[in-house]
């Protein structure tokens, strides 16, 4: 029988990371989970436990005066009367995934591969419908819009599929200086962005004092939520950036396949890139990942190995792009990934994993202008733009034609999806572009 399990949820991340250190020390094992949509704290990180520790745990939190929302017992998510709606051609195969789906089941790697690669279309219809409903369900209709700055597209790097890699001696290097990026995040505030991703190559030229000083001017000034994005750094990096302000961390897997992981980062080790994902777990950061959709010889039970890694690792934010070949790169000549497969990886990810944050990526965007309400449409639920100041934008090219992102374009995807625009936001254009 399989055993229940609890989730706790503390009011902050710094009260998550102190009673996960509790619970450890008083040999209780939990594991680091997205919160349940329950607690109303979607994009938050829940501490997952048996049941058999429930009083053990409310007696150490009593003890110790500790703040919580709440604790949870965790429920699977059941979608009863679904399947009889969309009674056709399927396979029995299919109707026993959706019925694991139906009662909350989780899906093995085999059958996530199948949700992966079927060309049966009502088995296709069926998914993106069960995304749909899955996405309304656990994190609702409204698209949050973050927006990202690329402050410097200096790389020490050589990734095969990027444009920005050291290798590249075709584009121009640039890096922003605090004023220019601060003058930058003052352009979001004036609009209601809530959350800015500081983005950039790695550039060993960025210090950490840089980046600490610059996350405290953007949260004394404006308190917004700080996603950096900077790649892999040491423990005691991500540690400081953490005490420093910094709330989220994006940095994509991009490949579980270890081979093409190899092929595509000739500087990187793959067991360090995952290690740096439990760090930055442990530090209480709020993880992103992510991978590329059409890398060479990727198959789809590598996204499927995927798939079923952001879910292992807890992952918050799962970035699903295509690769799109850039100029400068050893991968230029390359064809770039389907944008079907890429939409219906967002949908089966969003089935496995539920209560996350999926964005409808840039780089669909560059490929089928209406590929990102078709994203909305399959399962994501937020939306980037692309902030860095107009004359370097062209600069931060990791692929070709590489699509702007603004407001309004946002606004446009969000209301022609029938989605709804969050409150925070000022700017009311794009409902004028609504069809
Ligand atoms: N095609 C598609 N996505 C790319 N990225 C970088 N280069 C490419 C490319 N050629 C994506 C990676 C990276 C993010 C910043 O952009 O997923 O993590």
């Amino acid at each position: 029988m399989e055993i229940q399990k609890y989730l706790l949820v503390s009011i902050n991340s710094t009260e998550m990371v102190n009673n996960n250190k509790m619970l450890s020390e008083n040999a209780i094992i939990t594991e680091l989970v997205p919160a349940p949509p329950e607690s109303g704290s979607v994009c938050a990180i829940a501490i997952r436990f048996d049941k058999e520790h429930l009083l053990d745990v409310e007696n150490i939190l009593q003890k110790n005066k500790s703040a919580i929302k709440g604790i949870y017992p965790e429920k699977k998510m059941k979608l009863a009367g679904f399947l009889e709606k969309k009674l056709g051609l399927i396979s029995e195969d299919f109707i026993k995934i959706v019925n694991k789906i139906i009662v909350g089941d989780d899906l093995d790697i085999v059958q996530i591969d199948y949700l992966l690669s079927t060309d049966n279309k009502k088995e296709i219809e069926t998914i993106f419908s069960l995304a749909d409903t899955i996405r309304q369900k656990t994190v609702g209709d409204v698209v949050e819009i973050r927006a990202a700055i690329e402050f410097s597209n200096y790389c020490k790097k050589a990734c095969s599929y990027c444009g920005i890699n050291r290798t590249n001696q075709i584009i121009n290097r640039y890096r922003m200086s605090d004023e220019d990026i601060l003058r930058t995040v003052g352009e979001l505030d004036k609009i209601g962005i809530k959350t800015v991703i500081l983005q950039s190559g790695e550039d060993e030229q960025i210090s950490i004092p840089f980046l600490m000083a610059i996350m405290r001017s953007i949260k004394e000034t404006y308190n917004m939520r700080i996603t950096l994005s900077v790649g892999e750094k040491t423990f005691e990096e991500y540690k400081t950036l953490k005490e420093a302000g910094a709330d989220n961390f994006l940095l994509k897997i991009e490949t579980t396949n270890k081979e093409i992981f190899k092929e595509i980062h000739p500087d990187d080790d793959y067991d360090y890139r995952v290690q740096c994902h439990k760090w930055l777990k442990e530090l209480g950061y709020i993880t992103g990942s992510g991978n590329m959709i059409g890398l060479p010889g990727q198959k789809t039970i590598d996204i499927a190995s995927d798939i079923v890694f952001f879910k292992e690792m807890g992952i918050n934010m799962i970035g699903v792009g295509p690769f799109i070949p850039a100029q400068g790169t050893r991968f230029e000549e390359l064809p770039h990934g389907s944008v079907d497969l890429t939409l219906r990886t967002v949908a089966v990810t969003r089935i496995v994993c539920k209560n996350v944050y999926i964005p409808a990526t840039t780089a669909l965007a560059s490929l089928d202008k209406e590929a990102q309400v078709m994203a909305l449409n399959a399962g994501a639920n937020s939306v980037m733009l692309i902030s860095t100041p107009e004359n370097l934008r062209k600069n931060y090219c990791i692929y070709d034609n590489k699509n702007m992102i603004d407001i309004n374009s946002a606004l446009y995807a969000i209301n022609k999806a029938k989605r709804k625009i969050p409150a925070y936001i000022k700017s009311n254009e794009g409902a004028n572009l609504c069809e």
